[in-house]
């Protein structure tokens, strides 16, 4: 392998459910790599059923092993929360620490949904879901201790879209992307970043469902590849969904459109009202991803409290960014000025560049560049910002639509207009 190669030599990797299909290529490939590997593996039926066995993990730890890497098995199930504790037990006892967890076991009880009963109902939200969550609890705690941590959370196609007879799995695949919509925010300041795929391979879950002559080219050889890049220090991503198999990767996102306020934040529409604007609050146009839940909130509801708010009033004519900057001490409003705040513009495209304005003790410094610690960071295009300071562009609609992007405190964004009046 060339120096640019990606290794995990160091690195102890639990990969649930690796006693055969996904699972034992992830195992296979992580310990080819230098990952010294925990082999979990239940061992019971497709759909869950019957008293487990050793044999699965076994043999992919002794394939491990044949190839020149490490490997150690554990036989305990997802499903307990004792069990979760065992696998990571084995790798702590094992190898003395946890890097990287790939939530990968799974069965299937597929039924539609008046012949789902609560037990066939219940196990595969007990794997799948509660399974991940009783593994991923113990290695978070031996990921944060390390200040280092990749998890990968296994969702499927038939959560993220539907598929006819898997009410059972399409929830618990569905839930395991909440799960890391919110651990990928306590896990952020720990260098732990938490992603999901949804893969298509053949396997034994799917042999009676893929058309035959597919089944070659969907190998879980072809999923192993995105997986391991996410497990990897070279992967900076999180809070991402990516769909794979037979070579194809995408990535799926919860998109969120702009919709409309109405009522002016003042008067409660009425369901009139909604029925007039359905195809503004229907239509996904100008969508974009939030990274928390803070954006929905400080956003769109901020605009819909605001809805009457007028555009920022101006006297406009500003022909270059830096037209703006020169302007801003004239339009400084010191009696505003009650709190110390630092803004960053980082102004992209035609005219743009860095500035900031600091604001201390109830004095305004504006000057180029970059200052060392922005309080609130705005990002736009040079011809958008242009607009909003002209009048012609809503600062909340440009915020919504993502025109406008607000880093740090956000909050500290909306006492702009008190404090310039241009
Ligand atoms: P598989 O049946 O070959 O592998 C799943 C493994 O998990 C089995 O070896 C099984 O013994 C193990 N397992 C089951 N319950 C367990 C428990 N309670 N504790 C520990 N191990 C347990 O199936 P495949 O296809 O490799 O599935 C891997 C994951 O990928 C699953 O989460 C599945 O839902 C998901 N998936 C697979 C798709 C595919 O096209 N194969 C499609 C979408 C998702």
């Amino acid at each position: 392998m060339g120096a640019s190669s990606i290794r995990f030599d160091g690195r102890v990797a639990i990969v649930t459910g690796a006693g055969g299909g996904l699972g034992r290529v992830y195992a296979l490939e992580l310990g080819k790599r230098g990952a010294k590997v925990v082999v979990n593996d239940f061992g019971g039926a497709r759909d869950g059923s019957g008293s487990g066995a050793a044999a699965p993990a076994d043999k992919v730890v002794e394939e491990i092993k044949a190839l020149g890497g490490e490997a150690v098995a554990n036989y305990d199930s997802v499903a307990t929360a004792e069990g979760g504790a065992g696998i990571v037990k084995t790798a702590i006892d094992a190898f003395g620490k946890v890097d990287i967890l790939i939530n990968n076991a799974g069965i299937l009880r597929d039924k539609g949904l008046l012949k789902l009963e609560p037990e066939n109902w219940q196990i595969v939200l007990d794997v799948h879901l509660t399974g991940a969550y009783n593994v991923t609890r113990p290695a978070f705690g031996a990921m944060r201790e390390n200040g280092f941590g990749r998890i990968v959370m296994t969702t499927s196609a038939a959560g993220l879209y539907g598929n006819f007879g898997q009410t059972n799995y399409s929830s618990a695949k569905l839930g395991l992307v909440g799960f890391m919509n919110t651990l990928k925010l306590e896990g952020g300041k720990y260098n732990i970043k938490v992603n999901t795929i949804a893969p298509i391979a053949a396997s034994r879950l799917t042999e009676d469902v893929l058309p035959p002559d597919m089944l070659d080219k969907l190998k879980p050889d072809y999923v192993a590849p995105i997986v391991l890049y996410l497990c990897s220090e070279e992967c900076a991503d999180t809070g991402h969904i990516y769909n794979c198999g037979a070579g194809f990767y995408n990535r799926a996102a919860i998109m969120t459109a702009p919709g409309v306020v109405l009522g002016g934040g003042t008067k409660i529409p009425t369901v009139e009202d909604v029925s007039v604007n359905w195809p503004k609050i229907a239509d996904l146009k100008g969508a974009r991803e939030y990274a928390d839940l803070n954006e929905l909130v400080l956003g769109d509801v901020l605009a819909a409290l605001e809805g009457k708010k007028e555009a920022p009033k101006s006297s406009g004519g500003f022909a270059a960014v830096k037209d703006v900057f020169a302007a801003m001490p004239g339009a400084f409003q010191a009696g505003a000025a009650t709190t110390d705040v630092v803004f960053q513009y980082c102004i992209a495209g035609d005219g743009g560049g860095d500035w900031y304005a600091e604001i201390k003790g109830g004095a305004l410094t504006v000057a180029a560049g970059v200052h060392a610690s922005p309080g609130c960071t705005l990002k736009m295009a040079s011809a958008d910002y242009i607009d909003l300071m002209n009048g012609k562009m809503n600062a909340m609609k440009a915020y919504t639509s993502g025109k406008l992007k607000i880093e740090g405190d956000l909050m500290k964004s909306q006492l702009l207009e008190k404090l310039f009046k241009f």
